[in-house]
């Protein structure tokens, strides 16, 4: 065997062990990050298969090298494929990330100086919402609306006020941390008023879109953009959808004005993964996804926590975790301990600072992939609702890692076989 036919064991030890390590954390905890999934077997199989020795500049038919026969198909596959998914007019498969997809859809219309009007982060938006450190706060003139006060909803008569007096030349609606189903329909009427362009960018919930249990923002919207990996169970990428009307831009801007060489391999994988998504069987999955983020909500209140807009139509939920005498930090921190990763989160009209701020963004997706249902979210609630009553109780905290690592060995991840000590 020569020194480049060896495996990642023989070849690289101290990776192969982190590896290892992540996969037996990745098993053994509950994974409630809202932003994360298991990809299938056959996904990560794609992402790791001799594509990422291609180059592949331009698009299928039109490449700058040779050799490109068989990453057109896999290309082909992967545009024809989430176009039915979500009836688009044109897509662009080759962003890396959703911040990439959504710079493409900005930069294929937008001038530096345009006002875009925005969700303001603190209210659940995103950074490349026009964060003033982001590429989208430096170049553009951001001007946010946010959720009201009272009900934690997206605020329409402000978005309609702003985008009246403001002129933006682009409106975005999708958010990072919204538990509420948004209204595409509503968000393109106060467009059409102004204006204004339309821009979604549905990273979050393009699984739930998909799986048709959230409206689609496609016959709304002038672009949408998408991560790949979160609800939509793909490979970590991105992805834009736009009216054919902007197809040439997009395109150009995604390469050569972003972008160099594809990341093929990738692309492979999000063909699989629409693919799957395609199935009759991920219609259950998003219907099971939103059941189990409920069921969660609903356990979790009647434990005595306050959900920001009081629960979920989604996969995802904002607890307030001072209602319970804790802050955001301190909640991560004792969950984490237990095996429960989930990550500290600005609640509307939040008092305290990003760093420590007051909630908890707690999603749903990753364990439903793993086939959890309704009754095993009740469990995981009293586990959370356990350890947070108690976030110094190092005996209980333990005691609820074992419980956790026993119960999971009936739901194993997609992926991995037997977790192996490293
Ligand atoms: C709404 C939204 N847009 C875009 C992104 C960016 O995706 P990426 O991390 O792949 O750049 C995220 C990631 O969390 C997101 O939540």
């Amino acid at each position: 065997m020569t020194a480049t036919d060896q495996s990642l064991q023989q070849a690289d030890r101290e990776v192969f062990d982190a590896v290892r390590r992540e996969e037996r954390r990745q098993s053994e905890g509950l994974e409630l990050i809202a932003s994360e999934n298991y990809t299938s077997a056959a996904v990560l199989e794609a992402a790791g298969t001799v594509l990422t020795n291609k180059y592949a500049e331009g698009y299928p038919g039109r490449r700058y090298y040779g050799g490109c026969e068989f990453v057109d198909e896999v290309e082909n596959l992967a545009r024809e494929r989430l176009k039915q998914l979500f009836g688009a007019e044109h897509v662009n498969v080759q962003p890396h990330a959703g911040s990439q997809a959504n710079m493409a859809a900005y930069m294929s219309v937008l001038q530096p100086g345009d006002t875009i009007l925005t969700m303001d982060l603190a209210h659940g938006g995103h950074l490349t919402h026009g964060m003033s450190l982001n590429f989208s706060g430096k170049l553009y003139r951001v001007v946010h609306y946010g959720v009201r006060a009272d009900d934690h909803r997206i605020d329409f008569d402000q978005v309609a006020r702003l985008a009246k007096e403001q002129r933006p030349k682009m409106i975005v609606a999708g958010a990072s941390a919204y538990p509420r189903e948004i209204d595409h329909a509503k968000f393109a009427e106060i467009a059409k008023e102004a204006g204004a362009l339309l821009m979604v960018d549905m990273a979050h919930y393009s699984g739930l879109v998909a799986g048709g249990v959230h409206n689609s923002p496609v016959p709304h919207a002038d672009f949408v953009t998408t991560t790949t990996h979160k609800t939509l169970r793909g490979p970590r990428s991105g992805v834009v959808m736009c009216r054919e009307a902007f197809a040439k831009d997009v395109d150009k801007t995604v390469f050569p004005g972003l972008q160099g060489g594809p990341l093929m391999h990738i692309i492979a994988a999000k063909a699989v993964c629409f693919g799957e998504a395609l199935r009759p069987s991920f219609k259950d999955y998003a219907r099971q996804v939103v059941a189990n983020a409920q069921t969660l909500a609903e356990t979790l209140t009647a434990g005595g926590v306050k959900l920001a807009s009081g629960g979920t139509d989604n996969h995802l939920m904002l607890c307030d975790v001072t209602s319970i005498g804790l802050t955001g930090k301190i909640a991560e921190q004792a969950l984490d301990r237990a095996g429960i990763t989930v990550n500290k989160n600005m609640i509307p009209y939040d008092a305290r600072k990003p760093l420590d701020p007051s909630g908890i963004r707690i999603g749903s997706a990753a364990l439903t992939t793993r086939g959890m249902r309704e009754s095993d979210m009740q469990r995981v609630a009293a586990w959370i609702l356990s350890v947070l009553k108690s976030p110094d109780d190092a005996a209980g905290i333990d005691r609820v890692r074992g419980e956790i690592a026993e119960f999971t060995k009936s739901f194993p991840v997609p992926g991995i076989d037997e977790p192996t000590a490293g």
